[in-house]
């Protein structure tokens, strides 16, 4: 008995912590426990930084940002199970987010905002993620040794004339796997099996690099047309760093299209996690990323395309021309990417 009272008096500190927990809520995370959101991302830009800072103090909701590793996040989430913090996940590419989705890493969430705002190809079509913003993966070439109506096409990149001139990063970027992946969902894995052996027949060396790298190794001469996202040249163009004037100086950018279809787009994209907590956050977060002031921003800072119709393209991409976007289900970037990657290695594209 007596050791029995001794325990609970041993207690007493704890239980006094217990109870002052009890009623301030958790004490200083407390509050905010239930008014903040838990994001993983792959997007590393300032532009990201400011609007998580300008939502907060627009809802009161503190966004907690991870940097992940593109290629790392979807393990670490199935490493985590439900015992994840995250809540939403944001990646560069549908791809993606289309693996998360079929790894079951995904919940499907309903907003009549965001199922207005975003266009039907450029999200899940049960609302397991959400296009943020568009790029489009273009040819930048040499202006002095290259006329943009040799560039009609991706399909173009196969004729001999290329032999040695084409610069592309590695087929393990899955940029390049969702370009593959198009063209899978397109033509079927035979076409675009040959359609990748005859790009990679053309390289002036083998694949390496960023593709700002691909960008600058025209300019230093080492191949004439470059493949690459529209916001790096976007940002280069834009740029003042003197090293890079160069580049400025001789690359312009034509926007080939699939033949059929347009210039393959993809989307940097958001969606929430199955086991988040912050379900209702998570959402006003995505909302607040996809409305008009965001968007604005998106693209006035990082050089993307918005993904909400009637939200201006910045000057340095509408000099590219006017865009054609494929139309292609983004979805299918996911869905055609383990066939895209196999016929990609066939195809000697390292
Ligand atoms: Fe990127």
């Amino acid at each position: 008995m007596s050791k029995h009272r001794t325990h609970l008096l041993d207690r007493w500190p704890v239980l006094l912590f217990l109870l002052f927990v009890a009623c301030t809520g958790g004490g200083s995370t407390g509050k905010k426990a239930d008014r903040e959101v838990n994001v993983y991302s792959h997007r590393h830009y300032d532009t990201d930084k400011a609007l998580f800072d300008a939502f907060t103090q627009a809802t009161g909701i503190t966004v907690n940002l991870v940097l992940a590793d593109d290629n790392e996040v979807l393990a670490r989430l199935e490493r985590e199970g439900e015992r994840s913090p995250c809540d939403l996940l944001i990646t560069s590419d549908a791809g993606r987010l289309g693996q998360a989705r079929l790894r079951g890493l995904l919940r499907p969430v309903h907003s009549a905002l965001l199922d207005s705002v975003v266009p039907a190809t450029l999200r899940d079509p049960e609302g397991h993620w959400y296009g943020l913003t568009m790029r489009a993966r273009v040819l930048a070439y040499n202006k002095t040794k290259v006329r943009p109506e040799e560039l009609p096409t991706y399909q173009a990149l196969t004729a001999p004339q290329w032999k040695g001139r084409l610069l592309a990063r590695s087929a393990e970027n899955l940029y390049n796997q969702s370009l593959m992946a198009a063209f899978v969902a397109h033509y079927g894995p035979d076409s675009a099996l040959a359609w990748a052996r005859g790009v990679a027949a053309n390289f002036a060396r083998d694949p390496k690099g960023s593709d700002t790298d691909q960008l600058l190794a025209v300019a230093e001469g080492i191949g004439d047309v470059a493949l690459a996202n529209s916001y790096y040249i976007g940002k280069l163009m834009s740029g003042t760093e003197p090293e890079r004037a160069k580049a400025r100086e001789v690359l312009a950018v034509a926007l080939p299209t699939m033949g059929g279809a347009g210039t393959h787009v993809n989307v940097s994209g958001a969606g929430v996690v199955k086991h988040a907590r912050h379900e209702a956050e998570a959402i006003a977060l995505l909302e607040y990323l996809l409305g008009a002031e965001a968007q604005r921003a998106f693209a006035e800072g990082n050089k993307e395309y918005p993904v909400r119709p009637g939200v201006a393209v910045d000057p340095v991409l509408a000099s590219f021309g006017a865009l054609n976007p494929d139309t292609l289900d983004l979805a299918q970037l996911g869905l055609n990417n383990a066939t895209a990657v196999k016929q990609l290695q066939a195809a000697g594209w390292r």
